[in-house]
């Protein structure tokens, strides 16, 4: 379908006032924002105007019932200097797979590529050009109707944002295995990316950061005893030279990092399996000296490198060499910005083709 995209343009931008060498994520925000309202059934006045704080009801149904949902990608620069979008395709299709979870409405997947193309083209001047920094981008959907009861919303936003990001960890990071809270239970909203799971990880994540953990590695929540997924990310191990990730049972995010990741160890020639894994496993592998490597996967992460897990009174421990992450590190983020052959078409050029 064609959309026409009004463009209303900011007076002046703000992207001089930016020290593109530091830029801890999400503290700046670029010139403009997509935004789309849904009411009557259908979405309508899809427009780019500058950012700027959008008026909300209190009794806005996303404040009280949280039907709120997000998606996380990047934009890059590739040699020419042209913007360069991230599988753009795969997040509008998670996105409704949240809103379809959430009884929200589905946003068409092409006005969501075409918003993000527009917007990002228009606000190019602000992709970082450093190794490891990027352009990071924010679709969300919120219910914004007025009411007070308990039911679907009639009328919703659909927003995109943007803010440059430098690199979310410089270390290698140590995890928290959660005895006692849980992120999500079979049937419940696990692999949805709705607010609302975030928020119930956020005490948890609270606690294990003033234990000097950097995130909550997630555990089931029937038995405590398999593995999901961590904070910002989904996780692998690898174990006597083949690779391991805990499989979709419908409590882990379908992340994009993550069946990338699948994809190049593939390419790469190694075996990934995806299962269901136990702690008690990883910390056997640990003591017996198979496990090789662990790591995090994620938009906003990129690729973490694991080189301990708290559980209980255990420590696991990673070894710090972790050369195959190291690879994959290093072969997705020069597809990114196109100095690596891209082999699975994962990158879509930011144009601004107006129709
Ligand atoms: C992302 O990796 O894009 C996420 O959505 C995680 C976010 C909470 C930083």
């Amino acid at each position: 379908m064609q959309y026409n995209i009004p463009i209303t343009p900011i007076a002046q931008s703000k992207v001089h006032d930016l020290d593109f060498n530091n830029i801890p994520l999400g503290t700046t925000f670029t010139d403009h924002m997509f935004i789309c309202d849904y009411e009557d059934g259908k979405w309508i006045n899809p427009r780019i105007e500058p950012l700027r704080p959008v008026a909300t009801h209190p009794a806005a149904m996303a404040l009280h019932y949280g039907q709120a949902i997000f998606e996380g990608m990047k934009a890059y620069k590739d040699p020419n200097g042209d913007p360069m979008l991230f599988r753009p395709f795969e997040n509008a299709k998670r996105l409704n797979e949240s809103a379809d979870r959430m009884g929200m409405p589905d946003f068409p997947e092409d006005l969501f590529v075409e918003g993000l193309k527009q917007l990002v083209a228009l606000d190019a001047a602000w992709i970082p050009p450093q190794a490891g920094s990027a352009l990071y981008l924010r679709p969300f959907m919120y219910a914004d109707e007025a009411f007070i009861g308990m039911r679907a919303a009639t009328s919703y936003k659909f927003i995109i944002m943007a803010s440059p990001s430098g690199p979310y960890f410089s270390k290698h990071i140590r995890l928290w295995a959660e005895n006692h809270y849980i992120r999500a239970a079979h049937g419940g909203t696990g692999e949805a990316k709705a607010a609302g799971n975030y928020a119930a990880a956020i005490r948890p994540t609270e606690i294990a950061k003033a234990k000097g953990y950097d995130q909550v590695l997630w555990l089931d929540a029937a038995e405590h005893k398999y593995i999901q997924e961590v904070g910002t990310m989904n996780i692998f191990f690898k174990i006597d030279g083949k690779f391991i990730t805990p499989e979709l049972d419908g409590s882990v995010l379908h992340g994009i990092t993550r069946s990338s990741v699948i994809d190049l160890l593939r390419h790469f020639g190694y075996e990934v399996t995806e299962r269901r894994i136990t702690i008690d496993e990883i910390r056997d592998a640990s003591i017996n000296g198979t496990l090789e490597e662990a790591f995090g996967t994620g938009t906003a992460v990129g690729i973490a490198y694991i080189k301990e897990i708290g559980h209980g009174e255990d420590t696991i421990h990673v070894s710090e060499e972790s050369p195959v992450a190291v690879r994959v590190n290093n072969t997705l983020n020069e597809i990114k910005i196109g100095k690596e052959d891209d082999p699975f078409n994962w990158m879509v050029k930011a144009e601004r083709e107006l129709v």
